[in-house]
């Protein structure tokens, strides 16, 4: 998408140009569109529960802009000739259940014969055109919290090379299946000035996106960051998925770390996420209305780090 160029559209509010979340259309001046689309590989083996984590993880691009999904589009590729039709009749399921929590009405779709089955959604959602959280108004002296712990590319790694049985990757499939909804509404009431959703770049690389598109530096206190049982020993035993490995080398180039971020954090702070959580850049005299905005649902809402002023990242270890 760098190579392309950037047409000229003053009812674009954000297009492609920011690395952000979602593009975001005016239609009046009290009304935007968010459009975004996801789909990707089976990451688990049940694929009731692989179609709720591809809508889950489809829907958070708008919940990221503080938008509300209103519709989406099935995105399906299916083996027709070698696998049970069944199969992809559950993962739509799964899908359309999701949808329905987040009060998306599934308009269609479309499904291509394909030799790996594929899934995901195109969303569409509304905004009001004055609250729109991009990635790029964090400021300094802002806090940074995050709302789902990391790990799920590890563990879905190691389901893969059965390293683990399903039941272990249990919570990281009821994270992944979670809607970042209430995530999205809190930061609203707290007046946040930035978030973005924590996926395939991992928390480094989609916190170098917000530097970058914010124009500051950001430091992530690793101690603070939560992970998933069992994510540090798997890493520890190389169970690390090649695309978490590649964003690491490259979140090095313009990552500094404290000698006491061990190798294991550094890939851990680096793992490929699917349906993540938000990284929420936010006036630390507002941690509280987030704080209560979250309260009764599973999100957590833990500090990980501050926006400072430069450009780049800095990660230590307060432990
Ligand atoms: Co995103
Ligand atoms: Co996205």
């Amino acid at each position: 998408m760098r190579h392309l160029p950037v047409t000229a559209n003053e009812r674009v509010l954000v297009g492609y140009g920011t690395a952000d979340d979602a593009g975001v259309y005016k239609v009046r001046d009290d009304l935007a569109l968010v459009q975004t689309v996801d789909f990707f590989t089976p990451i688990v083996d049940d694929p009731f529960d692989f179609g709720r984590i591809a809508a889950a993880n489809a829907l958070s691009d708008v919940y990221a802009m503080g938008g509300v999904p209103i519709s989406a589009l099935n995105i399906a590729a299916f083996p027709i000739e070698t696998l049970d039709i069944r199969i992809l009749e559950r993962i739509l399921e799964g899908g359309a259940t999701v949808a329905a929590q987040a009060g998306a009405a599934i308009l269609g779709g479309h499904t291509i014969k394909d030799s790996e089955p594929k899934y995901g959604m195109a969303v569409l959602g509304t905004i009001d055109p004055q609250r729109i959280v991009t990635n790029a108004n964090a400021r300094p002296g802002d806090i940074l919290v995050l709302t789902k712990p990391l790990g799920t590319g590890v563990l879905a790694t190691a389901l893969k090379r059965e390293v683990i049985d399903e039941a272990t990757i249990q919570e990281a499939v009821a994270w992944m299946v979670t809607l970042n909804d209430k995530a999205s509404s809190a930061m609203l009431a707290a007046h946040a000035h930035a978030a973005t959703d924590v996926t395939g770049y991992g928390l480094l690389g989609h916190a170098a996106e917000m530097a970058r598109a914010s124009g500051v530096a950001l430091h992530i206190d690793a101690a603070g960051v939560p992970m998933m049982p069992r994510v540090m020993e798997l890493i520890e035993r190389d169970v690390v998925p090649g695309g978490s490995k590649e964003n690491a080398a490259l979140h090095a180039e313009f990552t500094s770390f404290s000698a006491r971020v061990s190798d294991a954090m550094r890939i851990a702070l680096s793992d490929a996420q699917t349906s993540g959580g938000l990284l929420i850049s936010l006036a630390p005299e507002n941690l509280e209305i987030l704080r209560r905005g979250l309260s009764g649902t599973l999100a957590r809402c833990q500090v990980v780090g501050e926006v400072r002023e430069g450009a780049g990242i800095t990660v230590t270890c307060s432990q």
